[in-house]
């Protein structure tokens, strides 16, 4: 065998910085209610969410995400030109081929590798393990990862069951080279014995044949099950893999699936009270591969969290998949 040259990058990797773009259309509750036989009250109660947002005039996937990734770039410091791969996660972008993500890089004045990754609502966190993996490697030096749904265009407005969790945004995050680990190891898994637990109501195929539209269908008590059991396991997982015990942790930022999933993730993990929790659910509804990204870039924004705290990610959806990481807050 022949031995050949192999690369090394930097020693470690941190997040340079967090955007996010939040769609100008809002859906209250109320206006839900004209959808779906409901409440507001009981849409609160079961999920925390008062309003979400949803695409507005001329705001899609695409401008969601560049609108996000140009502000990650900015505030990274960095040109386009010197991003050696955009990843973006969706699952609502329109086109099967070519990626949004070779789409964006050339929009951005990047030349890097491009793809897209299909993880639903882990899809960020998915994205910042390879970020992470590629910065290490020395096969990127700087990584762009999108998250960006516009989940409103595949969510039947009269399921009673889905309607109002889900809604539109984007985020995005640059990973580049650190003298300090900003970055732990990523855990993540799937479980495709329960891929029914979210799925579509109908394949593309036969939606095209039939000139309808493959709608999120979900078994909500199953992936609710699922979400406050095994999920919030992984969640201390993630934190073992970094070596931090509970009350080493400033921030966490759970996927905004539900704040009742949130809320069992707290009591499994047992985090410290003055521990600030995301729940951008409450104005956001849940934005799939946005959510992680969207609630950093606001719990930073508002003052709740500062650069350089310590948080825990974890995204888990369709798939089933999960994924998370303690990272360093940019
Ligand atoms: C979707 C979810 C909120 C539904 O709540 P639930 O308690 O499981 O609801 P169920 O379907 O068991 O119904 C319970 C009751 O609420 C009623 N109900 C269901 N949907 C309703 C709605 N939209 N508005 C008002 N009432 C509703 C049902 O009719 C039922 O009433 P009954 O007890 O009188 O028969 C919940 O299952 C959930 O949060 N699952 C996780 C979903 C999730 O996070 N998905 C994203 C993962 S990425």
């Amino acid at each position: 065998m022949t031995a050949l040259t192999a690369r090394t990058g930097s020693p470690f990797a941190k997040l340079l910085s967090v955007a996010s773009f939040v769609p100008s259309r809002v859906v209250d509750n109320a206006e839900m209610c004209t959808y779906i036989d409901s409440s507001d009250e009981w849409i609160q109660q079961r999920t925390g969410i008062a309003e979400r947002r949803w695409v507005g005039e001329g705001e899609n996937v695409e401008t969601m995400a560049l609108d996000a990734a140009r502000t990650a770039v900015e505030r990274a410091g960095i040109d386009g030109s010197e991003l050696g791969a955009v990843i973006v996660s969706t699952v609502t972008y329109y086109h099967q081929t070519p990626s949004l993500a070779a789409k964006l890089a050339f929009q951005l004045g990047s030349t890097g590798a491009a793809f897209d990754i299909s993880a639903a609502c882990a899809g960020f966190c998915y994205g910042i393990g390879q970020a992470e993996s590629l910065v290490r490697s020395g096969a990127a030096k700087y990584v762009l990862v999108i998250g960006v749904e516009e989940l409103s265009r595949f969510t039947d407005i009269h399921d009673r069951g889905t309607a109002f969790l889900f809604a539109d945004g984007a985020g995005a995050a640059v990973v580049g080279p650190s003298d300090v680990n900003g970055i732990g190891p990523v855990v993540w898994g799937s479980d495709g014995g329960q891929a029914s637990a979210i799925t579509q109501t109908v394949e593309w195929s036969e939606a095209l044949e039939g000139g309808t539209t493959p709608y999120i269908a979900m078994d909500g008590r199953a992936v609710f099950k699922w979400a406050s059991g095994f999920i919030a396991d992984a969640a201390r997982h993630v934190l073992d893999a970094a070596g931090l015990t509970p009350d080493q942790l400033d921030v966490f930022i759970p996927h905004q699936a539900n704040n009742r999933i949130t809320d069992a993730m707290l009591r499994s993990l047992k985090l410290p009270e003055h521990i600030v929790v995301a729940r951008t659910i409450r104005q956001f509804g849940n934005n799939s591969a946005a959510s992680v990204p969207m609630a950093m870039d606001q719990l930073l924004s508002t003052g709740e969290a500062k650069k350089g705290q310590t948080a825990l990610l974890i995204g888990f959806g369709a798939g089933l998949v999960y994924a998370g990481q303690v990272v360093t807050l940019p």
